[in-house]
């Protein structure tokens, strides 16, 4: 790697403005699979990439990888340049500080448990002598908790412990970044689950950087410390997950993260405590946090989640309306989903979905006031 330039950053990633296409077409038309994609990856931290399919999160990671090759931008990391566009700099793959694990985990099935882990070490960068091998593959096997099963075939091994075999194989070859492409993707609910805890904890404690690929929004809020969310080869928001989550950009994100009511509004002003906006059901004050100011003139959408969408019977509703974020509806939809109950109000054609507790008496064909608090009003401009 003396090849390499030594930049400012040290020990992490760092991509910028990176764009690839795919195919020939040239000029106004060209179609980029990713378009000016810009994102940091602290050291030791877990980021990942989240978006519907074809979005250009695969092409992202290749990229990183040095398995496609970018047609612009830079790609530093652990503080040295593999890739820069400008300049015709390309590192391979086999000499960049990464370990990839594949969405079918590679693992070999005419090897052993050891053999298999131990293949980097006797094939990769990391070449080391016989004695070292087996020591340093027992080591890291005993850490995932196989070496018990170091000489099983691995076809011998359940859905999980393949995961955690891919991992120390991974793991073994000491890359400064661990890259994982869809990696619970084949695998149950129950044990996608389970397996995204362990996952995290490995992460943790063998502290390596990580980028991780997904399009399940849960599995990203569970996981990452940081979420890269792109849309369309571009990126949408840079968050950690509370924060997307509470505080969305667009009304892609709003919808993509979670779920959302995304009501059409318009004519903003700004008052002390929020941003006043117009919408077909009545008037609204946003009190979101880091709620930017946009123009009066400006049209959007206000965002309000299912779970902040208050629901009060007639019986129990006070007479007569707040000049704002209250309204009179009908419940037009109502599903008993155990731990609480999902309903559907109509207010005047708009409909809110609002997720409430399991002991409201609210039936369809009820009236009921609709209240929301403003600090969970969030206007979104479109
Ligand atoms: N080898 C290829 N040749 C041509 N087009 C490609 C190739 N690989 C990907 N693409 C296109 O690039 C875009 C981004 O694809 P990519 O595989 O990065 O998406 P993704 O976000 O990983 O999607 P998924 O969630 O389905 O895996 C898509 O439009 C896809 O069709
Ligand atoms: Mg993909």
């Amino acid at each position: 790697m003396s090849n390499m330039i030594r930049t400012e950053t040290e020990s992490s990633i760092s991509i910028r403005e990176l764009r690839k296409s795919y195919g020939r077409t040239r000029g106004a038309n060209q179609q980029f699979a990713i378009d000016g994609v810009s994102f940091e990856v602290p050291q030791g931290q877990f980021v990942t990439l989240l978006g519907p399919s074809g979005c250009g999160k695969t092409t992202t990671l290749r990229c990183i990888a040095g398995l496609e090759t970018p047609d612009s931008g830079q790609i530093v990391m652990a503080g040295s340049t593999v890739f820069d566009g400008g300049k015709s700099q390309n590192i391979r793959t086999e000499d960049r500080p990464i370990a990839m694990v594949p969405q079918s985990y590679g693992i070999w099935p005419h090897m052993t448990v050891l053999d298999n882990a131990a293949f980097p070490l006797r094939h990769g960068r990391h070449r080391k002598g016989q004695q070292n091998i087996k020591q340093r593959t027992m080591e890291i096997l005993d850490q995932v908790g196989l070496a018990p099963f170091a000489d099983r075939w691995s076809t011998q091994l359940s859905g999980g412990q393949q995961q955690r075999l891919a991992l120390a194989r991974a793991l073994l070859s000491e890359p400064e970044v661990l890259l994982l492409d869809e990696p619970l993707s084949n695998l149950d609910a129950k044990l996608r689950s389970k397996l995204r805890v362990e996952l995290r904890e490995f992460q943790e404690r063998f502290g390596v950087t990580s980028v991780y690929v997904t399009h399940d929004q849960a599995e990203a809020l569970a996981l990452s410390d940081i979420v890269v969310v792109m849309s369309n080869g571009r990126i949408e928001q840079i968050d950690p997950p509370e924060r997307l989550y509470q505080q969305p950009k667009s009304a892609f994100v709003a919808d993509f993260i979670g779920s959302a009511n995304l009501v059409p509004a318009r004519n903003t002003t700004r008052l002390s405590d929020g941003l006043l906006v117009r919408t077909d059901i009545g008037s609204f004050l946003c009190g979101s946090q880091g709620q930017e100011t946009p123009s009066s003139a400006s049209t959007g959408n206000v965002c309000i989640r299912p779970e902040n969408v208050e629901v009060h019977t007639a019986t129990s509703s006070r007479i007569g309306l707040a000049d704002q974020n209250e309204m009179f509806g009908r419940v037009i939809g109502a599903e008993f989903l155990g731990d609480r109950l999902e309903l559907v109000v109509d207010l005047d054609g708009t409909k809110l979905t609002a997720s409430t507790s399991a002991v409201l008496a609210a039936r369809p064909g009820d009236s009921v006031v609709v209240r929301v608090h403003p600090v969970h009003a969030r206007y979104l401009a479109a």
